[in-house]
């Protein structure tokens, strides 16, 4: 199978109203590329609803902060190509930093404020005005009609259906649960990062944060839970822990409330990766 490569907003428009001229559905799957099994999950689930897939490749630099690992992310264009030609996505939109920006840069940003400055947005600061900033700007230049987005990044998700609501952007947003390995560790781009031993300890992030979740059912203490689940990861082999958060699960408030769907959110150092998950 191949798959054609567009580089520029403008084939991407004049592939797209072709479609919609032979009443074809579009669906959208942006990435960052070093695609693993969770992004062609996406793939197919879009595969499977829409008549034409468009995966995006961007590595967004709006989004990295100054000592984040821009420059060393994972950048394995040719190989993502095949794996998305395999699954049979249909076009791949891999544009450059001035295709996406312009020269400038840009000075528009998209902010969504609250839901934005908590947890990864208060350990990252700005992360989310970047994220929303590229995935509004993927949106328009696409126009599909629906975007599919992993639960991994929970409130990444939960942000994008956020600001696609406020701005009445005319897309369906779509959530898929997380693909993992079969030790329970969320695939990410960013495990490349881990050596033989932290691999080994890094299923702990998904064991504990699952023993939350169910000691929470049980009846156990948000707040105690959130301290002891700290400190089973620091034991563990984690350096340093930024949060394990208990909080509903369509804002992300505080406030653990019985019988209403939470979601249990962490994110942690081992060695050089940062790693975070999420479960119910
Ligand atoms: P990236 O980390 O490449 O992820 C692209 C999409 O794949 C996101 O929607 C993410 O949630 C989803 N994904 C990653 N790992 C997954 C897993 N194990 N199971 C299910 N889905 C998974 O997230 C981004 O890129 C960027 O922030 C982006 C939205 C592309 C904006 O730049």
């Amino acid at each position: 199978m191949t798959i054609s490569t567009l580089r520029t907003v403008a084939d991407l428009r004049a592939q797209v109203s072709q479609w919609r001229a032979d009443g074809l559905t579009v669906g959208l799957v942006p990435t960052m590329g070093a695609l693993h099994d969770g992004h062609l999950t996406l793939v197919k689930t879009a595969l499977a609803k829409c008549d034409r897939v468009i995966a995006t490749i961007f590595v967004n630099p709006k989004q990295f902060g100054p000592n984040e690992d821009l420059d060393s992310y994972p950048r394995t264009e040719n190989e993502d190509r095949e794996k998305l030609a395999d699954v049979g996505g249909h076009v791949l939109f891999a544009p450059n930093v001035a295709e996406m920006y312009g020269t400038d840069g840009g000075v528009t940003k998209i902010c969504v404020s609250g839901l934005g400055d908590i947890l990864e947005g208060a350990f990252r600061p700005g992360f989310f005005d970047g994220v929303a900033t590229v995935v509004t700007k993927l949106l328009l230049q696409a126009l599909p009609d629906v975007a599919f987005f992993g639960e991994k990044d929970y409130q990444q998700l939960a942000v994008i259906k956020r600001f696609v609501a406020d701005l009445n952007i005319p897309v369906t947003i779509e959530g898929v649960p997380t693909v993992r390995e079969t030790d329970g560790l969320a695939m990410s781009s960013r495990n490349a990062y881990l050596d033989r031993e932290e691999r080994q300890i890094a299923p702990l992030l998904y064991r504990t944060i699952s023993e939350v979740s169910e000691r929470f059912k049980m009846g156990g203490d948000a707040e105690a839970l959130s301290k002891w689940a700290t400190q089973q990861l620091l034991e563990g082999g984690f350096q340093k822990v930024d949060y394990v958060a208990l909080r509903k699960a369509h804002d992300l408030a505080e406030g653990a409330v019985k019988g209403e769907a939470m979601r249990v959110l962490v994110a942690a150092f081992l060695g050089k990766a940062r790693l975070i998950d999420n479960v119910g």
